[in-house]
């Protein structure tokens, strides 16, 4: 939750219950960076959906429950957050965290086929991240993020099948 608060503005994050959720209901989905002291420095979550090749926007809403949608044999993975630490942003890390845990996800469940997000149209660094390992946009959700008199879409992107370098990592 420290990581969640400094991640998002308060109107968008995400509570301990859904947090608690995932870890509950997805633990394989579940990915920290850790100093290995047992402090942490980044997380992603993830689940795993059935394949729809529509992506409902509904699907997306924020804090909706791990357990309605994830499926141990999914086809989908849907990256449903991703946050570094403030003061490790910047050196390589978020990159690495989603490459890894996507990359590690991948090897693990064979039943995987393509992956899915969103993403607000202002970070960067995300953009940048999702773009190079291979997403692209496929659509938008009308309005999702909301505050202060602004409405902005969530972007929906996506990345069909693994690549064979993913595939043949030693993880
Ligand atoms: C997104 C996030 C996890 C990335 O972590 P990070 O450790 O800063 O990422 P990296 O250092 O690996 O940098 C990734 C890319 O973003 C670029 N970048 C970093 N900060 C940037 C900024 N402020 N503006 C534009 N690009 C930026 C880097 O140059 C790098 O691109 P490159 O390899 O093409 O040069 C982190 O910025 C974060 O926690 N942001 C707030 C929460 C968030 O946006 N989460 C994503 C939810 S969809």
């Amino acid at each position: 939750m420290r990581l969640e608060r400094a991640g998002f503005a308060s109107e968008i994050q995400e509570t301990e219950v859904t947090f608690g959720e995932r870890l509950a209901a997805a633990p394989e989905g579940c990915w920290v960076l850790d100093d290995g002291a047992g402090r942490l420095y980044g997380y992603l979550c993830a689940e795993f959906w059935s394949l729809d090749a529509a992506a409902p926007a509904a699907r997306f809403a924020r804090d909706h429950g791990a357990a309605a949608l994830h499926r141990l044999d999914g086809e989908e993975v849907y990256v449903s957050s991703m946050v570094v630490d403030p003061a490790t942003r910047g050196t390589g890390w978020g990159r690495r965290l989603f490459r890894d845990a996507v990359s590690a996800m991948f090897a693990r469940h064979s039943s995987l086929r393509s992956a899915i997000l969103i993403v607000h149209p202002e970070w960067q660094a995300a953009r940048r991240i999702y773009h190079s390992e291979g997403f692209a946009e496929i659509g938008a959700v009308p309005d999702y993020f909301a505050a202060h008199d602004k409405r902005l879409p969530a972007i929906v992107m996506r990345r069909s099948g693994v690549s064979c370098a993913d595939e043949n990592r030693d993880l």
